[in-house]
């Protein structure tokens, strides 16, 4: 059998109603990827549930790549991300209350996910576009063999398929490998923001060709 995991990968898009071992996939992957992001502080639980909500929303969509029925790689986006944290989460707040109510009492917490939330409307960001890679990971073991950039070229036919000419990326500025892989995919970089007090994000513009 190939070494290379690009090779016989297989790229499928999500249904909200997928099963929640699914979900429960993604949110593993995710936790294990993006370690430092505030996302993965929420927990297991409150990311299965965010990744269902994305898989389920009109306006955004999770995209996986599968070896042997494992999720190795994953990659979301929303065509409208101004708006969507408070589809996403708030309006299924039952779904995401058990998940969240030991950070209830946190007030840093708190005000982590108000900012989450309020992020798109931060001045500055009226000329960006809608459209958002909202969340991409691959697992550390088939990382630098070419699976990143099969997904990233499946989200970029999904935002096609919908329209989009436009993405707006922003990643942590400590993210190392991804901000490599957004330079060495062509996305140019248009500025910086701090989405909570004390972190740098790098924002990017990918323009659909
Ligand atoms: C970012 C990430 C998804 C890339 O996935 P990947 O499968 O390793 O990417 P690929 O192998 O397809 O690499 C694509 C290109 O990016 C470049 N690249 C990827 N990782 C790199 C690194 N660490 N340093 C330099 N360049 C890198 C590769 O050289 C490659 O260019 P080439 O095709 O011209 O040779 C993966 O590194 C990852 O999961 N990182 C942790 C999670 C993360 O930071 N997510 C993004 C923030 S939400």
């Amino acid at each position: 059998m190939s070494e290379d995991p690009a090779e016989h990968c297989r790229i499928v898009r999500l249904s909200g109603d997928a099963g929640a071992r699914v979900f429960e996939q993604c949110a593993a992957l995710h936790m294990a990827a993006i370690t430092d992001g505030f996302m993965t502080r929420l927990g297991t639980g409150f990311l299965t549930e965010f990744y269902r909500s994305l898989a389920s929303l009109p306006d955004s969509f999770v995209l996986v790549s599968m070896d042997n029925g494992a999720i190795d790689g994953l990659i979301a986006g929303s065509t409208n991300s101004r708006s969507l944290m408070r589809r996403a989460v708030l309006r299924r707040s039952w779904r995401f209350a058990p998940h969240l109510l030991r950070f209830m009492v946190r007030r840093e917490f708190l005000k982590k996910i108000t900012e989450t939330i309020a992020y798109p409307s931060k001045s500055g960001f009226d000329d960006l576009p809608d459209a958002e890679i909202l969340n991409f990971a691959v697992s550390s073991g088939k990382r630098g063999k070419g699976l990143g950039r099969q997904l990233f070229a499946a989200l970029v036919d999904e935002f096609k398929a919908r329209g989009t000419r436009r993405i707006r990326i922003v990643t942590g500025a400590l993210q190392d490998e991804a901000n490599a892989f957004y330079h060495r995919v062509g996305a140019g970089r248009v500025g910086d923001v701090s989405v909570h007090a004390n972190s740098k994000s790098l924002v990017y513009i990918y323009e659909i060709q």
